[in-house]
């Protein structure tokens, strides 16, 4: 049997300590945890020290002290590109969280660094690997649902999201933190290219609370052959929503509608709060995805150029809500 990866973490937040946590449990075969980073000496220490692993500000000494057979990125929407670049010229295989970039101009140095590299490196549109959209994938890959050209679908957010879990929400927008998801998924399922897109955002709750983002975003997609979609995603849903999301996916074919409503995760408790506790959770089948296509027999890959059709869409819908005009995906 092989021996087992070891994982450097880099960026010790929200994620970065849940797959930590997950690298470290051994829960997923395979995989151990070397090494956490984080520009903030605290949270790289508090990650590492319950994880029982070493903690580091500097990625450098990480690299060159650990060695790490992969590294896992997770810093800020727009800050993937930095440790990107360390990483692929070290050599190092990536998973890197979504959205891969919030320009082309980040996206294109980052393919291009992997290239040279020639190192295994996806992006970490998860959702792929959650059980309902695996489904619904089955199912458009039957047959089943014919040609899929229409798509409806919102990822909203609590409050709490923007105005306290991230404290960098005024450097990316809902559409970059919540509907590059629903894009990469309308976009893996039908297998469609986008054409153009009209995006406009509402503003107003958020900056009062001194965020300098949108409340929501709401786009427009038109797709080749004449497929389109409708997507929202909204930071300011309140906090006495049951749960932490709103998540409601509609891809409709020519044979048949596919529905998907992940919101209430199938349970609702109602006690003293009503609430609808996690139970889906498909971290574990993720990363032993990307495991085994590191290995070489991996079935699915999310790569770093597939992964440039969210950016491509989302950086047109920015630009359509400045412009208040249809704007073309590909300039
Ligand atoms: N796949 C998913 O389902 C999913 C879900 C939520 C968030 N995300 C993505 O994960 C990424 C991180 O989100 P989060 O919620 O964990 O954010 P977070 O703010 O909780 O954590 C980010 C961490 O990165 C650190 N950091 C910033 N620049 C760094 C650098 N150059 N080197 C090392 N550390 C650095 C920050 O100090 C912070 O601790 C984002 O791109 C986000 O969109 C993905």
């Amino acid at each position: 049997m092989n021996e087992s990866k070891r994982a450097l973490v880099v960026g010790a937040g929200t994620m970065g300590g849940g797959y930590a946590r997950l690298f470290a449990s051994r829960a997923v075969p395979g995989v151990e945890l070397a090494g956490v980073v984080d520009l903030i000496p605290e949270r790289a220490q508090a990650v590492a020290s319950a994880n029982g692993a070493d903690a580091y500000t500097d990625l450098y000494d990480a690299i060159h002290e650990l060695k790490p057979d992969f590294a896992y990125v997770a810093t800020p929407d727009a800050l993937h590109r930095g440790p990107v670049e360390t990483l692929a010229a070290a050599g190092i295989p990536l998973l890197v969280e979504k959205p891969l970039a919030t320009t082309v101009e980040d996206g294109d140095a980052m393919i291009q660094a992997v290239e040279r590299a020639g190192i295994h490196a996806e992006v970490n549109y998860s959702n792929r690997w959650n059980p309902p959209f695996v489904e619904a994938r089955r199912v458009v890959d039957s047959g089943e649902a014919g040609e899929i050209r229409s798509f409806n679908v919102r990822l909203n957010n609590t409050i709490t999201s923007p105005e306290t879990d991230l404290s960098w929400s005024a450097s990316t927008t809902p559409a970059w933190f919540l509907m590059s998801h629903c894009l990469d998924l309308a976009h893996w399922l039908s297998g469609r290219t986008a054409v153009s897109v009209y995006a406009t955002a509402g503003y107003g709750v958020l900056a009062d609370l001194g965020v300098s983002t949108p409340d929501w975003i709401h786009a427009t997609v038109r797709y080749e052959g004449g497929g389109d979609g409708v997507f929202e995603a909204m930071w300011i849903l309140p906090d006495t929503w049951p749960g932490t999301m709103e998540f409601v996916f509609r891809a409709v074919g020519s044979k048949a509608a596919i529905d998907v409503d992940v919101s209430h995760q199938n349970i609702v408790v109602t006690g003293l709060r009503h609430h609808y506790p996690v139970t889906l959770n498909w971290a574990q089948q993720r990363v032993a995805s990307f495991l085994q296509a590191l290995d070489g027999h991996g079935r699915m890959v999310v790569s770093f150029p597939d992964a440039m059709e969210v950016t491509r869409i989302l950086v047109a819908a920015h630009r359509s809500i400045e412009s208040g005009a249809v704007e073309p995906v590909r300039t």
